[in-house]
């Protein structure tokens, strides 16, 4: 390139639980320019507890922005061509920070965090017949610890500094998006506290319908009034400028499963994509309509690209645990000392040899919403080693994807033909061909696998007024992409049943097991 002659750039900052990540692309066409990725400390101060500090997040998107652009300036780039960057994070993770002092008033609480399952109880235990689902119809959520509202409960029950800002009007409670917009527009001199209405419809107070927060859900999870007005919303996506790198900018924000869909043009009702990040996120977009899962799926804002324009909801199938078993294996169990091992230690031995791994580590989430469950390995024998150990747990990530198509067919009436699928693990080959096999239906993959911050920043890109590449469906012809089809006889497939009823077998084990 020569300076400046890369025309528009769009970027993105993706704030996933695992690590972020800042990403540029040519707005004209979606090439990946350069970016930077540094990984998120997690901690697990107590059994079910996972927190990340807010502190360490935002230091993060500062690093990765100033790496990212010395590295296009080494490209002889012109960093002011970019344009607009979007917002893109890991959605419910909850924080509150002072806004005199700009300090988190405690660590974010981790959307994976079971800290909460008594509140959930308790909450479940006030519905008419205990009924998990009795906010859905506002929500589209069933009551579970997956959610921010009852996060902010325990914070403002459990931590003084979060009871004390609350009484002298100090707090500031936001999800990762909020946070870091409000540090990125100015922090204690002025930041911006905002969210979008996707990252809003996760918080379990927010009505899907009316698209605005809804006083009887606040008041049901006791939010004092006070406290929840501090929170100011935009009914479609925010955007603020910001002081960057010399370059003023225009910000928006979009939950992370929101952009992949984007990202993945899924802009017709029908469409569908698969996230393999920390856990497992498949929504199907049903259009202007909010549909209501009669089989254990979410219901959630998909995307609203514009004050004018009509909302987009989708079906959402949320698997807690994908590529945080992977972690799990190297972190905990030591087998693989990084990520990428994984595949070639499952593919030496190509079977689990009746091996299998339930990795309920939070609970089960979709279709079964049930935070008592816990994780189970089981069909050891003394033939079992960490080969088989490792194929199991990529088996794991795909019967649990299984079970979302099966309820999301259920649901829709109109079976997927084809998965289109993103995110970090997808780069795993044999992941991706056990996938196609065990949902019987070809997994299709775009060569370019960060759809997530691509979505971001054509959101961004197209609020501003960039012609942006993924917008136009003449693009659409362009995407290269790889298909994994279906591989198994009718013997495997048979096979494939039989590991996937097993896999649904433990899930009672697992309940059992909590309860004795
Ligand atoms: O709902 C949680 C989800 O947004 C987290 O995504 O990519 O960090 O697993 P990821």
């Amino acid at each position: 390139f020569e300076q400046g002659n890369a025309g528009p750039l769009v970027a993105a900052i993706d704030q996933g639980t695992s690590s972020t990540r800042f990403l540029v692309f040519n707005a004209k066409t979606a090439e990946l320019l350069s970016h930077h990725q540094v990984e998120i400390n997690q901690s697990f101060p107590k059994e079910g507890w996972v927190e990340e500090d807010p502190k360490e997040i935002l230091q993060s998107v500062y690093e990765c922005m100033e790496r990212t652009c010395e590295k296009l300036t080494q490209l002889n780039i012109d960093i002011s061509n970019i344009k607009a960057i979007g917002v893109t994070n890991q959605r419910e993770t909850t924080l509150v920070w002072d806004k005199e002092t700009g300090e988190p008033l405690y660590n974010a609480i981790v959307w994976l965090d079971l800290r909460t399952q008594s509140t959930v109880e308790r909450l479940i235990n006030k519905t008419p017949g205990r009924n998990k689902n009795h906010l859905k119809h506002k929500t589209g959520l069933p009551i579970s610890t997956y959610f921010s509202a009852v996060k902010l409960r325990w914070l403002m029950d459990n931590v003084d500094e979060v009871a004390e800002a609350v009484l002298t009007h100090r707090a500031m409670f936001g999800t990762v998006d909020s946070w870091l917009i409000w540090c990125l527009t100015g922090g204690k001199s002025g930041g911006v506290h905002c969210t979008d209405v996707t990252n809003a419809s996760r918080t379990m107070l927010f009505n899907i319908h009316t698209l605005d927060w809804d006083p009887e859900l606040c008041n049901l999870s006791v939010h004092k009034q006070h406290f929840y007005s501090s929170l100011k919303h935009q009914t479609d996506m925010a955007f603020y400028t910001v002081f960057l790198c010399w370059v003023f900018l225009c910000l928006q924000c979009l939950g992370d499963q929101s952009a992949a869909l984007v990202g993945q043009m899924c802009f017709q009702e029908g469409q569908a994509k698969n996230t393999y990040g920390t856990g497992c996120f498949l929504l199907r977009n049903t259009g202007a309509k909010p549909v209501m899962s009669d089989h254990g799926l979410l219901t959630t804002v998909a995307y609203k690209l514009g004050r004018d324009k009509p909302a987009c909801y989708a079906l959402e199938g949320s698997v807690a645990i994908a590529g945080a078993v992977v972690r799990w294996l190297k972190d905990n169990l030591g087998i693989i000392q990084t990520s990428t091992e994984l595949e070639k230690l499952a593919a030496s031995v190509g079977t689990s040899y009746g091996c299998y791994f339930v990795p309920a580590f939070s609970g089960l989430y979709a279709p079964y919403w049930e935070p008592s469950a816990r994780g189970i390995i089981c069909g050891l024998t003394q033939f079992t080693n960490k080969s088989h150990l490792a194929f199991a747990a990529l088996e794991a990530v795909c019967f649990q994807t299984r079970e979302i198509l099966d309820a999301m067919n259920q649901d829709s009436g109109i079976p997927l033909t084809q998965l289109q699928v993103d995110g970090g693990m997808t780069s795993n080959r044999l992941l991706m061909q056990l996938q196609a096999d065990i949902l019987c239906i070809p997994v299709v993959k775009p060569s370019m696998p960060e759809t997530t911050a691509l979505g971001a920043a054509m959101a961004a890109g197209a609020a501003e007024g960039v012609s942006v590449w993924s917008l136009r469906p003449e693009d659409l012809s362009e995407v290269t992409s790889e298909k994994f089809e279906p591989q198994i006889n009718p013997e495997g497939k048979g096979h494939v049943t039989h590991c996937y009823l097993i896999s649904i077998l433990a899930v009672p084990i697992c309940l059992n097991t909590d309860l004795q």
